[in-house]
């Protein structure tokens, strides 16, 4: 048993039971029944044992659900502001606690400290941006064709929203969700991932001691614990009115199919394939460690991870050479220590799909730039640590189409633009993209309708690292929603179209007349 780990989720007020989740941190029994099990949350870190979570049964989801939907019918005539002072509170208290949750987010998924922290960073974030959003959500009044008339579209909540979230971003993605759906007047019901439930249940209960203290109905917002089945449960059942749903593409195929059955709606952000371009025009010394944070920041996990670098051929041996001298300098080990930049995979399970990759690639031709591998640390540290790498490759091979959730890198050549932005959006995936040149005409080409086909576009700043200000989303098998800033609330509203009529003569649109 971690007792630091025990520590911080007890400093964080976590309980043995949050709402329908049941949590253990001694006990050593497990249940039988195959999908609604007792998980063991493993530390990728040093491979402690965090706690147990049990899954939340089906009757319990169900439950979830109900109140969920209960609360919703108090919650919806709650003034916005007032809502959004809620939101406030809470990013008040991550504030706070700020280095717990961090330290909790970096012990659980393996990410370093500074990434731990950025992550609640980008929860408060969330939070303001919201109680900013509770004054200013907004319909438009339109024109009439007839005298006396106006139209207006006004926005109202939709229900209750079901959030499915991924391991990698494993609060901050809930409270985009959060968020935006508490203060559109929504409840919501959160499954987090199974790999990373215990941050998500300290989350919750601060939370819950916010939705207390302010005397609200505790279904305004609720976890549920498991995997794919309690996904599914949330998935098909009606009441859920939006189902947000983050993480793999096949995940995403799934749910989004068994909604669309019931002609629900869902927002899905799915996998990414994500890829920079360094024109001949680069400053290449200086974007090229934004790049390499981009390739080797949560030991390549992220959504926004830098999968290829499409680099003009007149440059690739600067770039080569660059690429080697960084490397060289990044330091792998335990998250928690500040001075390492690169911590470990999510579970041993990665580590093999990161080496099935490499395998792949090197029958595909690749030639090491910088050679990757299992990376073996101290007695006292898991086998999930392994080594960034950069492997060369030519731009049509199979390998590179694919997203794998690992530290690795394919550097290409192209020798025009209007080739580079073809490899470019030539993958399955359409979540982010960058471009690195000083000439405006090459920025506006990338960013112009011939240019990268994905919902994040950049300019000498690498794909991954999005501010929560603008929305944040993809196109193609990334799914096509969008969530947290700029107008990614309308989401989670449904819109009304309203004509008012305030004279006394009957008309009709179009000119029709109907005389009775
Ligand atoms: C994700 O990986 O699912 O842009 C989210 C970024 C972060 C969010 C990533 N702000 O890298």
């Amino acid at each position: 048993m971690n007792e630091v780990v025990k520590q911080l989720l007890l400093d964080l007020g976590l309980q043995q039971s949050v709402h329908y989740s049941k949590v253990a941190f001694d006990v050593r029994d497990s249940s039988d029944v195959p999908d609604f099990k007792r998980r063991w949350v493993k530390s990728p870190v040093d491979a402690s044992s965090l706690g147990a979570v049990d899954d939340s049964s089906p009757e319990d989801v169900q439950a979830a659900i109900r109140d969920a939907a209960s609360a919703f019918s108090v919650w919806r005539l709650v003034p916005p502001p007032e809502r959004g002072d809620l939101l406030r509170q809470l990013a008040a208290e991550l504030k706070e606690k700020k280095s717990l949750v961090g330290s909790l987010v970096s012990w659980e998924c393996g990410k370093s400290l500074q990434e731990g922290l950025g992550e609640v960073q980008e929860m408060i974030d969330i939070c303001y941006f919201a109680q900013g959003l509770s004054r200013s959500i907004h319909g438009v009044t339109l024109p009439s064709e007839r005298r006396h008339h106006r139209i207006m579209e006004q926005y109202h909540p939709l229900g209750v929203v079901g959030v499915i979230s991924a391991f990698n971003f494993p609060v901050a993605v809930w409270s985009w969700n959060l968020a935006l759906a508490l203060v559109c007047g929504n409840t919501l019901v959160w499954k987090p991932p199974e790999k990373t439930p215990l941050c998500a249940l300290a989350c919750q209960c601060i939370l819950d001691r916010l939705i207390y203290n302010n005397g609200y109905a505790p279904g305004l917002s609720l976890l549920v614990t498991g995997g794919a089945a309690q996904g599914k449960l949330l998935a098909q059942d009606k009441r859920i009115a939006l189902l947000s749903a983050t993480g793999s593409v096949k995940m995403g195929v799934s749910v989004a199919g068994i909604v669309a059955a019931r002609l629900g709606k869902t927002l899905l952000e799915l996998g990414g394939n994500n890829a920079v371009i360094i024109s001949p025009k680069a400053d290449i010394s200086g974007v090229l460690p934004g790049i390499v944070f981009g390739a080797v920041g949560t030991a390549g996990q992220r959504c926004t991870s830098t999968r290829r670098l499409i680099v003009h051929e007149s440059v690739i041996s600067e770039v080569r050479n660059t690429l080697k001298t960084l490397y060289a300098r990044l330091r792998i080990g335990n998250p928690l220590d500040e001075s390492n930049q690169v911590g470990p995979l999510i579970d041993y399970n990665a580590v093999g799909q990161y080496l099935e990759t490499i395998r792949d690639a090197f029958s595909e031709g690749a030639k090491i730039i910088v050679e990757g591998g299992i990376v073996r640390l101290s007695h006292n540290s898991s086998d999930c640590y392994v080594k960034p790498c950069v492997l060369e490759i030519d731009a049509r091979a199979k390998i590179v189409k694919k997203e794998t959730f690992a530290p690795i890198l394919f550097l290409m050549s192209y020798s025009s633009l209007e080739e580079a932005v073809a490899i470019q959006n030539g993958v399955p995936q359409g979540l982010s993209s960058s471009i690195m040149t000083t000439d405006l005409g090459e920025a506006e080409y990338f960013l112009g309708v011939e240019g990268s086909d994905c919902g994040i576009a950049n300019v000498n700043t690498g794909t991954s690292g999005a501010e929560i200000g603008g929305a944040f989303g993809g196109e193609k098998e990334t799914g096509g929603g969008r969530e947290s800033g700029s107008d990614a609330w309308k989401a989670y509203m449904r819109r009304q179209t309203s004509t008012i009529h305030s004279g006394s003569s009957f008309s009709l649109a179009q000119g029709i007349r109907f005389d009775v």
